[in-house]
């Protein structure tokens, strides 16, 4: 495959701290990077790149590394404006309209499930993201669940099985029921179209005792853990996360000093969703607390039909720098090199030599634009692997 340098970039922020002028944007002006067979082959300043096969003129935009979504719920079927209006007229969120969206996605077909998540998934595309988890958690029988993860594995590598979202309406009374099933015959379903298993440990859904049965089990037949916590109340998400050795805890809403301590020595990302914060009209988590403790953050959109149905992580950011007190460069590192930490890769979320060729050209002249211009399409091109995905600027070749 041919080299193709991207010039006429007016500020590079790789997100690799070793590049550029050292901070953790590692921010290049008069930039150029050459993508060779999907992956960065070299970055630098324009004056000292070297020749390539093609040329691809940015016209003096910034670029930043493709977001990496960590946190999605991204098939399934129908929609909750109802419950949204009720919200916004001051019913509090309590995770109950998920067996609404449970009962939708049961009687859709996979060609449904899967034509509702290409359309999130290429609004994901058309705002600057290059890698989304998806989540199940909308079927919680064996078919469904299944069928959800066949389909997400078709969009995304990043699946996680999340059969532990609540107990379904049918088991209300013989929860030691449902917790079988999903520890066996639905773990073992499934466990072949995910990489991650995730529980959603919070009072409503799954306490301490039951979380551990469902992330044990998902470890035992290959999965990785990862764990909803601290999104409605205290509890033990947080510190059980650390326990496992969790990629992730996402939401952390709700965050004790035991939570901050826990985090702090491990190797667990706190995973931020401030579109779930905002379109529930809750608080929001106290991002300076975990970033200056430390601690590793990301920040995701939580993507689903209840709590956050939003596909745009510019909108994330803006809401991270507007409500978390996030620096621009803060929430810009935390949406890409921080999602990528909570996926624990390093192939993504940044742009150095040997990373996916991953990246969004901005119709702006730098990053802060993703935070200072809420709802404006900032994102002019996304580029996934060295090939464009979207391209709604112009590109000069
Ligand atoms: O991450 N917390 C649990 N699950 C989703 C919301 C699910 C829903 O309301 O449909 C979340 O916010
Ligand atoms: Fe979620």
């Amino acid at each position: 495959m041919s080299a193709t340098l991207f010039t006429g970039i007016g500020e590079l922020a790789t997100c690799e701290p070793t590049l550029g002028d050292g901070s953790a944007l590692g921010l290049v002006h008069d930039a150029a990077v050459i993508a060779e067979d999907g992956r960065v082959a070299w970055v630098g300043r324009a004056s000292d790149a070297p020749a390539a096969d093609e040329r691809v003129d940015l016209g003096g935009r910034a670029v930043v590394p493709g977001f990496v979504d960590s946190h999605t719920h991204l098939v399934f079927a129908g929609e909750r404006s109802a419950e949204f209006e009720a919200r916004m007229a001051g019913e509090p969120y309590t995770g109950g309209g998920i067996m609404t969206t449970v009962a939708a996605t049961r009687a859709a077909s996979e060609g449904e499930l899967r034509a509702n998540a290409s359309r999130l998934l290429a609004e994901m595309h058309r705002s600057g993201t290059t890698t989304v988890e998806i989540k199940s958690g909308y079927g919680l029988d064996v078919a469904t669940e299944r069928r959800i993860l066949e389909v997400a594995s078709e969009l995304t590598p990043e699946t996680t099985f999340l059969g532990a979202h609540v107990v379904p309406a049918e088991y209300a009374e013989d929860r030691e029921a449902y917790l079988k099933l999903v520890t066996g015959e639905m773990l073992a379903a499934c466990a072949p179209f995910a990489r991650w298993v995730d529980v959603f440990c919070e009072t409503g859904a799954f306490d301490e005792a039951e979380s551990i049965r469902v992330l044990a089990a998902g470890i035992a037949a290959g999965l990785l853990p990862r764990v909803h916590g601290n999104q409605l109340g205290y509890g033990p998400g947080v510190q059980l996360a650390v326990e496992f050795d969790a990629a992730s805890v996402d939401h952390c809403t709700y965050l004790s000093e035991e939570d901050l301590d826990a985090l702090v020595y491990s190797d667990t990302v706190a995973t931020l969703l401030p579109a779930a914060e905002f379109s529930t009209r809750s608080f929001y988590a106290d991002a300076r607390a975990l970033i200056d403790a430390g601690i590793t953050v990301a920040l995701a959109t939580d993507c689903n039909p209840g709590s956050a149905f939003v596909t745009s992580m510019p909108l994330v950011i803006a809401l991270a720098v507007r409500e978390y007190r996030m620096t621009p460069a803060e929430a810009l590192v935390a949406a890409t090199r921080g999602g990528a930490a909570a996926l624990r890769r390093t192939d993504i979320g940044r742009l150095a030599p040997g990373c996916s060729a991953d990246f969004a050209v901005l119709d702006a002249p730098s990053h802060v634009h993703l935070a200072y211009r809420p709802g404006a399409p900032v994102v002019a091109q996304t580029w996934h692997a060295g090939t464009v995905l979207i391209a709604s600027g112009h590109v000069e070749e």
